[in-house]
């Protein structure tokens, strides 16, 4: 497979850093740029970093010597340098809206996990096992952006990187209904115990925009490409509540879904197990074997034991049984800064490199 230069924006934040250790013994990407704010920039990576790095494995001197350019000042310096960036900053939704594009109209592709572009009629929300065919919208939006390489491509929030793999497969089923509370991992807002140490013995019942996302996001992804634009699909209506709780990774979430025409609980295993994605059948090198897996012991899956499954790329479902309200409920988990985050965009990235879009 042709070898990729890639850099990382938003390097010294928590998806960067999980982007850092996925791209480092990648076998074809090759991490030759890291980038963040003005306050890192022309720092020593280590330096900029700090003591905010918060992955198990210990940064590597390489990495840790590289110079952070700055992701806004040195755009055009790193679109010639790179085939295509990462990109997962915190900063104003407009101003995000703008980097990525001047990116992509430096011909530098962007594959990013930011929420500023998820709702761009011609920008594609891709889980790489659900709906890879909606990166033939990206013809349109070079068309529209003027470029020949150039274009956006994003992931969706990690709230939902569970429950709408788990409800894909059944979709057949007429999937009418869907309420899903989530209890999520402190490193989905950027944080360790260390830095939010409120969050130790305590939950909070709010997330930001994080409820709207989780049901409006799962549309685009189950929409269709239609000329130059993705039409959000129909249904089902789904209704959340989002739920930050003390633990340091893996978004857990509680499902009830009620059908059109109601499986029986063997064809929901059955569908389940038997589920295969374009990454799955392209053996891309981030693809889980089993995307997946369904735990028949009572208290699985759980966050600890269970969200680190295949490198934190598959996903676990388990307590499937009939409801009295909605037909079936089920808890699902994903691990956020892997599958929901770095890891999901690293796979969508894959996807893009074996389609010939870096090309
Ligand atoms: N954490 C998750 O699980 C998760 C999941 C899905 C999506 N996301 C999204 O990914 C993005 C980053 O999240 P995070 O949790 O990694 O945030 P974070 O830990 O707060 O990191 C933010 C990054 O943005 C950089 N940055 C801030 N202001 C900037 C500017 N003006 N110009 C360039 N870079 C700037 C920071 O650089 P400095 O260090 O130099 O300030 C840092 O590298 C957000 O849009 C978030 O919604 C996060």
């Amino acid at each position: 497979m042709k070898q990729y230069n890639v850099g990382v924006i938003g390097a010294t934040g928590m998806v960067g850093q999980r982007f850092i250790t996925l791209l480092e013994n990648h076998p074809w990407f090759n991490l030759t740029l890291l980038a963040a704010s003005p306050r890192s920039a022309g720092k020593k990576y280590s330096e900029a970093v700090g003591k905010r790095w918060a992955m198990k494995t210990e940064l590597s001197e390489k990495v840790g010597n590289m110079v952070v350019y700055d992701a806004t000042a040195d755009v055009e310096k790193i679109a010639k340098s790179v085939d295509f960036v990462f990109c997962a900053v915190d900063m104003k939704k407009d101003e995000i809206r703008g980097l990525e594009e001047a990116y992509a109209k430096a011909e530098c592709p962007v594959v990013s996990n930011n929420s500023a572009n998820r709702h761009t009629d011609d920008v594609p929300m891709i889980i790489p096992e659900i709906n890879p065919e909606h990166a033939e919208i990206i013809n349109a939006q070079r068309k529209r952006l003027g470029t020949k390489r150039g274009f956006v491509a994003v992931k969706s929030n990690c709230s939902l990187q569970s429950y709408v793999p788990a409800l894909h497969p059944l979709m057949k089923f007429g999937v009418d209904k869907v309420l899903a509370c989530t209890y999520q991992a402190i490193s989905g807002a950027g944080k360790t115990f260390e830095t939010w140490p409120e969050m130790v013995d305590n939950v909070i019942p709010y997330i930001g925009g994080e409820e709207e996302k989780s049901e409006i996001e799962p549309l685009k992804i189950w929409g269709r490409v239609d000329g130059d634009k993705i039409i959000d699909a129909a249904s089902p209506s789904i209704t959340t509540q989002c739920l930050r709780v003390p633990s340091s990774d893996g978004h857990m979430a509680a499902v009830f879904v009620k059908f059109k025409n109601k499986p029986s609980i063997d064809e929901i295993k059955k569908c389940w197990k038997e589920f295969k994605g374009v990454p799955q059948e392209l053996e891309l090198p981030s693809a889980p074997k089993q995307f997946l897996n369904y735990f028949e012991e009572p208290d699985r899956p759980q966050t600890r034991l269970d969200r680190d499954l295949e490198g934190g790329m598959a996903v676990s479902m388990g307590r499937l049984r009939e409801d009295t309200q909605y037909d079936y409920k089920f808890v699902c988990l994903s691990h956020n800064t892997l599958r929901g985050a770095a890891g999901g965009a690293v796979l969508m990235a894959e996807l893009l490199a074996a389609k010939g879009y870096f090309d």
